[in-house]
């Protein structure tokens, strides 16, 4: 019988100091988030400087925890992996130099993992079925990407966003509506109570590249309709403003995603990234892929934001082919999904 694989994994590359216990990628023994929320609330967004200092405190407890959640000794770990970019540099160096200095110490291999890999193998976790190839989008704050995952480790991006990614655009219009941070969550909370045919907002297309998104237009006329309805005394309903972004943001990301998977002649489709744990979002791409005998995959809320599970999950494919860092792993803030850091 093939030896278990069981990995450390260490995620700091935002707001959440995570560590995780994953056995042959797919069994989660534990997941332990600290989440930074409140300590940057009151600056309306993540202070990178801040970030940093608090995951330096936080990040060994939540190591320990980690394993003494998963009932593992650090000996029992296969490997050690580690968020290695993209992010905030500082928030990454963090994880990254904790995950060297154990992998260091113990003789245990390291690997680095790409974020945004680790967010769309978040969806191995609860759907034991699910291997390449298959279609994904990955939502988050910093990232729109339509990518094909060809196989384990193996990418194609077929579409990502030109300017504000679908985070940042929910962020900015809730702090513009008055909802504050974090702005998705607030966002799909509040538009539950409103009309989303209230206002409309555009849809935007960019021409001879259909699968990429830009939602700077989007925030903009949201921006101007507050403006607008400012200068002539109206009263705005921030509910309706809400679901009426809320839908538009929601139709370009399920339009562009079933023209590509048409096109592709893909029947297998995984939604990732903290935006993907959005109710509405959520609700239309089920029926749409049901409509179109597409199978869809997301992940539990838990597994769509910032999480180290993820990393382990990813990181055991990454593992299982080799790949292994040596100390001159380093933090690459821009790292390209499909590129590696060494
Ligand atoms: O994946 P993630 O946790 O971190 C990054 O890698 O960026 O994503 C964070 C983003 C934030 O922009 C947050 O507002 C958004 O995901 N988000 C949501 C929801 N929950 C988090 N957006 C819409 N609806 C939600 N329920
Ligand atoms: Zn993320």
């Amino acid at each position: 019988m093939k030896e278990d694989v069981t990995i450390l994994a260490i995620e700091s590359s935002c707001d959440e100091t995570a560590a995780a216990v994953v056995k042959n990628g797919r069994e989660v023994l534990s997941n332990v988030i600290y989440s930074q929320i409140a300590l940057h609330t009151r600056y309306g967004g993540v202070v990178p400087e801040i970030a940093s200092r608090r995951h330096i405190e936080k990040i060994n407890r939540v190591i320990e925890q980690a394993l003494s959640d998963a009932d593992r000794k650090l000996s029992d770990m296969t490997a050690i992996a580690v968020t290695c970019g993209p992010g905030l540099v500082g928030a990454l160096l963090v994880g990254v130099s904790a995950a060297k200095a154990i992998s260091f110490a113990s003789g245990i291999p390291l690997v680095g993992v790409h974020h945004i890999e680790g967010h769309i193998s978040a969806n191995y976790i609860e759907h034991k079925e699910l291997a390449p190839p298959f279609m994904s989008l990955v939502v988050s704050g910093g990232h729109s990407h339509l990518v094909m995952v060809k196989d384990y480790g193996e990418y194609e991006i077929i579409g990502r966003a030109r300017d504000d990614a679908a985070g940042e655009a929910f962020d900015k219009v809730a702090r513009a509506i008055g909802l504050g941070y974090p702005g998705g969550p607030k966002i799909d909370r509040v538009s539950r109570e409103g009309n989303p045919d209230a206002v409309f907002f555009p849809r935007a297309k960019i021409e001879n590249a259909p699968y990429d998104f830009s939602f700077s237009g989007m925030k903009s006329a949201v921006l101007n309709y507050l403006n607008s309805c400012k200068m002539k005394g109206e009263e705005i309903c921030t509910a309706d403003v809400a679901a009426s972004f809320q839908k538009a943001v929601i139709d370009v990301l399920v339009g562009h995603s079933m023209e590509a998977l048409c096109a592709y002649n893909c029947s297998r489709f995984a939604i990732a990234g903290g935006v993907a744990s959005n109710s509405g979002l959520r609700a239309a791409f089920e029926a749409a892929c049901a409509e179109r005998g597409i199978s869809f995959y997301c992940p539990s809320p838990v597994y769509c934001t910032d999480n180290a599970a993820m990393i382990g999950a990813a990181a055991f494919y990454d593992y299982r082919r080799g790949v292994c860092h040596g100390f001159d792993l380093n933090a690459v803030p821009n790292l390209k999904l499909g590129e590696r850091a060494f």
